[in-house]
């Protein structure tokens, strides 16, 4: 019995992680969107299943297919709709960790027919979506948060005005100067920063292992409650 709890160190526990890319639409046959695999999101989903959490994983357009059972896959497209799903399991989770790639700006209006090309020139006017992981760290109450952070420049301190503007208990900053790191690779290259700024930089490694690195923080934090 003990031996098995200590396997699963996260049994009893919710955490409601994102993945993947958001499309915005410009009109029914194209979006805005990006580069994003939903790999790193999936691959924590699945290794939080694994040590016995209950997963709840919102995801943009991605072929990953869970692999756990167990967890509960929400599927959206845009980041309305990942905003929404996210604020449904929200209250109810002991951790949250945002690793998808949401997309910053949307079509502001959404043409309900092909666009055509009869133009010269053709522009789209965009609007913010809404910060997901910032809504969340402003309602949280004991929920574990973790957000990624992706900078090319500045990144340490990039990274430290996230954790305070979007109520982070930890962030992981993804460096893309690192070869073997970021979007659609099997391997990154992160530095954990905490929100005391203990900054703790992690060796280039399979993403599976950089999603086993961050839940052993989310570990850490329950084993100190
Ligand atoms: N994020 C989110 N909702 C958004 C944008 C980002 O939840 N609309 C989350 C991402 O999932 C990630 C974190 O916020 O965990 C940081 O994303 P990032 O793109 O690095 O930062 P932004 O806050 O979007 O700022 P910028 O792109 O200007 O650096
Ligand atoms: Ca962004």
């Amino acid at each position: 019995e003990a031996d098995l709890e200590s396997k699963l160190p996260l049994k009893g526990k919710k955490i409601l992680i994102t993945a993947g890319p958001t499309y915005e639409a410009i009109d029914p046959v194209r979006f805005i969107g990006n580069h994003s695999s939903g790999k790193m999101g999936f691959d924590i989903a699945n290794e939080a299943a694994n040590l016995g959490a209950e997963v709840v994983l919102v995801s943009g357009p991605t072929h990953y297919k869970a692999k756990n059972a167990s967890i509960k896959v929400v599927n959206v497209i845009s980041a309305q709709d990942m905003y929404e799903a996210c604020h449904e399991y929200f209250n109810d989770v002991d951790a949250a960790i945002a690793a998808a790639a949401v997309a910053d700006y949307r079509p502001k209006e959404v043409a309900l027919q092909k666009i055509k090309k009869n133009a010269a020139e053709f522009s789209i006017e965009l609007e913010k979506t809404k910060d997901i992981l910032s809504s969340l760290g402003a309602i949280k109450k004991n929920q574990f948060l973790v957000g990624f952070a992706l900078e090319t420049e500045n990144e340490i301190e990039n990274a430290k005005l996230k954790i305070q503007k979007k109520n982070l208990d930890l962030i992981v900053l993804n460096s893309l100067q690192d070869e073997g790191a970021g979007f659609k690779k099997e391997t990154n290259k992160v530095t954990f920063i905490d929100k005391d700024f203990k900054i703790e930089p992690m060796e280039l490694k399979a993403k599976e292992f950089v999603a086993q690195d961050i839940l052993n923080k989310v570990i850490l934090h329950f084993s100190k409650l």
